[in-house]
């Protein structure tokens, strides 16, 4: 390639980039909104597509009693888009008649393969802090705000918050626990709406209303940002304490 090819090339990326292109998906280019034929949007279409209204899915939603049914709803619900990119739907872990449910973020890599929640790195962390107050997977119930994982590990967005909202609402009222631990600051941010960050927040009891009845909720570190940040466990551990002594 000579200098002036070169120049024009780089001239043209940037220009791509600034438009917001993030990903070279090929190199000719091809009409993707052109028109599409009815073969294509039969087979396609009519199949990703999930036509409830907002006010049916809520109807829907409030009709589930159990486990069962909203696994089912969950792994019929097309709306949020992560299904697309994830190998499982990561619903729970551990035992449902527990008075103590943990809530984390979304799956990441492991728990996508496996299709269970927290079993990477900081899932072995989460057994060892449990652990430390005698407590242990088998006895308390864990789940996630998100149950598809976000490409690249990314934070969900706000939309997939709220799209998935109402499921992670629907599974605590169904699992009735007397303290629900939110780990990191996604899902204290998703339940409570709070304005202040984790680090203020964390260690403070808020109860929730849901449905008409009230849910204590602890929000602490999460357990890859205690990978990262070995110093802050001291203050989980006052958060694990303070669980225990509530239940
Ligand atoms: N992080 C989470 O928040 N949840 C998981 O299941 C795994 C990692």
């Amino acid at each position: 390639m000579n200098n002036d090819k070169l120049r024009n090339t780089v001239k043209k990326l940037r220009h791509h980039k600034y438009s917001g292109v993030d990903e070279i998906v090929g190199i000719e280019p091809k009409n993707r909104y052109g028109k599409i034929s009815k073969k294509f949007v039969k087979e396609n279409v009519s199949l990703s597509v999930d036509t409830n209204s907002q006010k049916e899915d809520e109807e829907i939603i409030s009709s589930i009693k159990t486990l069962e049914s909203l696994h089912a709803y969950m792994s019929e619900y097309k709306k949020c888009e992560l299904h697309k990119s994830a190998n499982n739907m990561v619903f729970s872990d551990g035992n449902p008649n527990s008075k103590i449910m943990l809530i984390g973020e979304a799956p990441g890599h492991d728990e996508d393969i496996q299709g269970k929640p927290f079993v990477g790195r900081s899932g072995k962390l989460l057994d060892k802090m449990l652990n430390a107050i005698e407590l242990s997977r088998d006895k308390v119930y864990i789940a996630n705000i998100i149950p598809w994982r976000p490409p690249n590990n990314r934070r969900p967005t706000d939309n997939e918050i709220n799209m998935c909202l109402p499921m992670i609402k629907k599974h605590i009222e169904i699992i009735n626990p007397s303290a629900i631990l939110l780990l990191g600051s996604t899902a204290t941010y998703a339940l409570i709406k709070n304005s202040e960050g984790i680090t203020k927040i964390r260690g403070k009891w808020v109860d929730i209303e849901i449905n008409g009845k009230k849910y204590p909720m602890l929000p602490t570190f999460h357990p890859a940002f205690l990978l990262r940040q070995p110093a802050q466990k001291k203050f989980s551990w006052e958060d694990l304490k303070n669980l225990k002594s509530r239940v």
